[in-house]
């Protein structure tokens, strides 16, 4: 992917049966010949990733698991694995979406083991992470990132800035028409990159893409994207309208590529 292109990743959550997602893909790969500004990347549920491969076969846009269990094989009934993934298709999962976190209380310690399985088995990780509303209100923001990206990571020899993007998903502006302010977003991202270069010091830590997720809209789209820490866009609702989503990805090509 190229440097200043925005990555504008679509989290379909336990939405679009496999023949609504195809349906979607073809679509898609007609409208993103003229959106070629853009590096997307779609996350359907797990029935729908294979055919949706098929359907997305020869365009550029990419395909992420929404979760995985860290063992290759096993007892895990309802689980699928890294190898299942890359099979079905995908180049890329998601690790530690909040809805992980917190609906299925997936544990830090699964989060941990998590990211290098999906690493060795050549996919490549976007790592979600961000805090609840009583966090932030507490001022706890940074402590919470920090505590997320060191203990996620923690498993990892160097930092793959190349096979890993950041997620700042605030848990309170998931689902809740409540987005961030480019200030709080901004602010957020700094801290983000300044914790992963003190962790990883060198130049991967600076290199690493930070997308924001959390109720981004086409009419939030341009002011967020603005900020130079944010770097693309991980999307839930609006992502499911092709419409809506091909907007918000032409949005952030004309202001980075064009204004920035
Ligand atoms: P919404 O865009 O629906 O708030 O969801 C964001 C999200 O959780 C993407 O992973």
């Amino acid at each position: 992917m190229s440097d200043r292109r925005p990555i504008i990743a679509a989290n379909w959550k336990m939405n679009k049966t496999p023949q609504e997602g195809v349906k979607f893909a073809e679509q898609l790969t007609t409208k993103a010949l003229n959106l070629g500004r853009v590096d997307f990347i779609l996350a359907p549920s797990a029935t729908g990733l294979f055919h949706i491969h098929g359907a997305l076969r020869d365009s550029a846009i990419e395909l992420a698991g929404q979760n995985m269990h860290f063992a290759e094989r096993g007892a895990y009934t309802g689980e699928n694995s890294a190898a299942m993934l890359v099979a079905s298709g995908c180049q890329w999962v998601l690790i530690g979406h909040s809805e992980r976190r917190h609906v299925f209380h997936e544990s830090d310690e699964d989060i941990r083991k998590k990211i290098p399985a999906a690493l060795s088995a050549g996919l490549k990780v976007i790592h979600c992470i961000g805090e609840r509303l009583e966090e932030r209100e507490k001022g706890r923001t940074r402590e919470i990132l920090q505590h997320q990206i060191s203990n996620d990571l923690a498993d990892l020899s160097g930092f793959p800035a190349d096979k890993l993007i950041i997620a700042y998903e605030p848990v309170w502006a998931i689902g809740t028409g409540v987005v961030a302010t480019p200030e709080q977003a901004g602010e957020a991202h700094a801290q983000i990159r300044e914790i992963v270069g003190q962790l990883f010091p060198g130049p991967s830590g600076e290199q690493v893409k930070i997308l924001y997720g959390g109720s981004v809209k086409s009419d939030s789209a341009a002011a967020l994207i603005r900020i130079p820490g944010i770097d693309g866009f991980l999307i839930g609702g609006a992502s499911l309208d092709v419409d809506e989503y091909c907007n918000i990805a032409e949005i952030a090509a004309t202001e980075v590529l064009d204004n920035r």
